[in-house]
């Protein structure tokens, strides 16, 4: 019998730390061995002139998240995660939103049933927490932080999700006692509402408002105060989709104090600008990039790449949340062509993530391929309590792995992806750097831009506490 189901042979293996040319040796979806050669397997993958990477980790994406009576997510579990694996990616991490008047343990149930015999790779479910009461607090956070669900987000806007300040420290104050990470969506709920409510009054309605109601000042503020909060109660957070270099200098002053606090960053946030919301001929073509924290300018660019550079960031996510665009349950709902305050918020980018990331910064030799690997899969590992499981190739690893070809030219177009969305905000991108291949526990799951895996293949983890979390008491 041979020793390895799977060798992965002549290829470049690239970690978070090192470079080198090697073989991978795969048996029962485990990486059992890395060396310069390795012989005896089943079958043999010729990997030469590819990059041999972790598979993408995408440590921030709404699948058939709950978004309001008249709306409907783009993806569910299936189209999520198959976009995500044709993508690069071998595992996501999607929410669990407590609806109002739900406890979570039934939110997480739901997402549970939503996800079971759904996915194409393994997923790992953070909580939304919307409404914090004793019994949240006290009985249910525990017990689900227990359970493996070691991470949660709060919203510090949106009338259906926002937290006020008194509700974000009872949650970071849980997070602290159970060791749980927290994301913080760190915009300010009554300046945007200000903001809008002046821009309505002055007919200002279209899509492009969406941005001047938020501006930098309205996230830098929210991150400030989250910042704040967390230094009061002693305990580390995670700032997600940073959009410029303001919020970026509150989180940096943070840490000259010696504070914990991480930070992500999209890849909206490098490539795309306000401008972008502006109605381009066709009515309402603006709603398709209507997402928050807003797309900035191009100076905002070059503050974040300035942070990803640096160490600013963490994590490089996509905040993969789709809506169609010719639908009225999605971009173009009846109430959005009224304002664009109720145009659903966010854009689909699961799979042109990586390509995008990759592209922009190995490619045009901002970042090295090492941070690279740690932005796109290593660091979320880490920090959401999936390592030493996933995030590298090393012996013991799952073997859930990316070919990528350094050199292949694309152009990203919505023809060629597979997520439920009608559109790509990135049509006609060009790019340079592409997945060939995505195995995900040793079976190949994508393959040449077709989706090879098997549906329901996937599975729900059961993430460990982070080490980046509260330390122990
Ligand atoms: O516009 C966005 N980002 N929608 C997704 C939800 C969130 O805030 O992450
Ligand atoms: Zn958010
Ligand atoms: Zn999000």
């Amino acid at each position: 019998m041979p020793e390895f189901d799977v060798a992965i042979r002549g290829g470049t293996v690239v970690t978070a730390s090192d470079t080198f040319r090697a073989d991978v040796g795969i048996r029962d979806g485990r990486i059992a061995a890395v060396a310069e050669t390795v012989e005896g397997a089943a079958r043999e993958i010729d990997a030469s002139g590819l990059l041999v990477m972790p598979g993408g980790i995408d440590s921030h994406v709404h699948f058939a998240q709950h978004a309001g009576p008249d709306i409907t997510p783009a993806d569910d579990f299936a189209s999520g995660t198959a976009a995500a694996a044709a993508g690069g990616n071998t595992c996501v991490l999607p929410f669990a939103l407590q609806v109002k008047g739900t406890s979570l343990r039934e939110s997480v149930e739901e997402y549970r049933r939503k996800a079971d015999g759904e996915c194409y790779i393994d997923v790992g479910f953070h909580l939304i927490i919307t409404q914090p009461t004793p019994e949240v607090l006290g009985q249910e956070l525990p017990a689900l932080v227990k359970a493996g669900h070691t991470s949660f987000k709060v919203f510090m806007t949106y009338d259906e999700l926002v937290l006020n300040d008194r509700e974000l420290l009872e949650v970071f104050e849980v997070a602290r006692r159970e060791r749980a990470l927290v994301m913080v969506h760190a915009e300010g709920y009554d300046a945007i509402r200000f903001m809008t409510e002046r821009l309505e009054r002055a007919g200002h309605t279209e899509p492009y408002y969406h941005a001047a109601s938020r501006p930098e000042a309205v996230e830098r503020e929210a991150t400030h105060r989250a910042i704040s909060h967390a230094e009061l109660v002693d305990v580390p957070i995670m700032i997600v989709h940073v959009s410029g270099r303001e919020a970026m200098e509150q989180i940096r002053w943070a840490r000259q104090r010696g504070l914990k606090i991480y930070a992500e960053t999209c890849p909206q946030y490098i490539t795309l600008t306000a401008e972008d919301l502006r109605d381009a001929g066709v009515e309402m073509s603006g709603a398709k990039y209507v997402c928050s924290p807003p797309p900035r300018d191009r100076e905002s660019h070059r503050a974040i790449w300035e942070g990803l550079e640096q160490g600013v960031f963490q994590t490089f996510s996509s905040d993969h949340s789709p809506f169609r665009y010719d639908d009225p349950r999605g971009k173009l709902t009846p109430k959005g062509r009224t304002s664009f305050r109720w145009v659903p918020n966010g854009i689909p980018g699961v799979e042109t993530r990586l390509p995008i990331l990759f592209s922009e910064g190995v490619a045009k030799g901002r970042i090295s391929l090492n941070r690279f690997v740690e932005l796109a899969a290593t660091n979320h590992a880490k920090l959401y309590g999936l390592y030493p499981r996933k995030g590298s190739i090393a012996v013991g690893f799952d073997a859930d792995i990316v070919l990528w070809d350094p050199n292949r030219k694309e152009t990203i177009r919505q023809e060629i992806l597979h997520h439920g969305s009608d559109y790509t905000p990135w049509e006609g991108f060009a790019v340079t750097g592409w997945p060939v291949v995505t195995m995900a526990r040793g079976e190949i799951v994508a393959e040449h831009g077709k989706l090879v895996g098997r549906k329901g293949r996937g599975e729900i983890l059961e993430r460990e506490i982070s080490p980046y979390a509260a330390a122990p008491a």
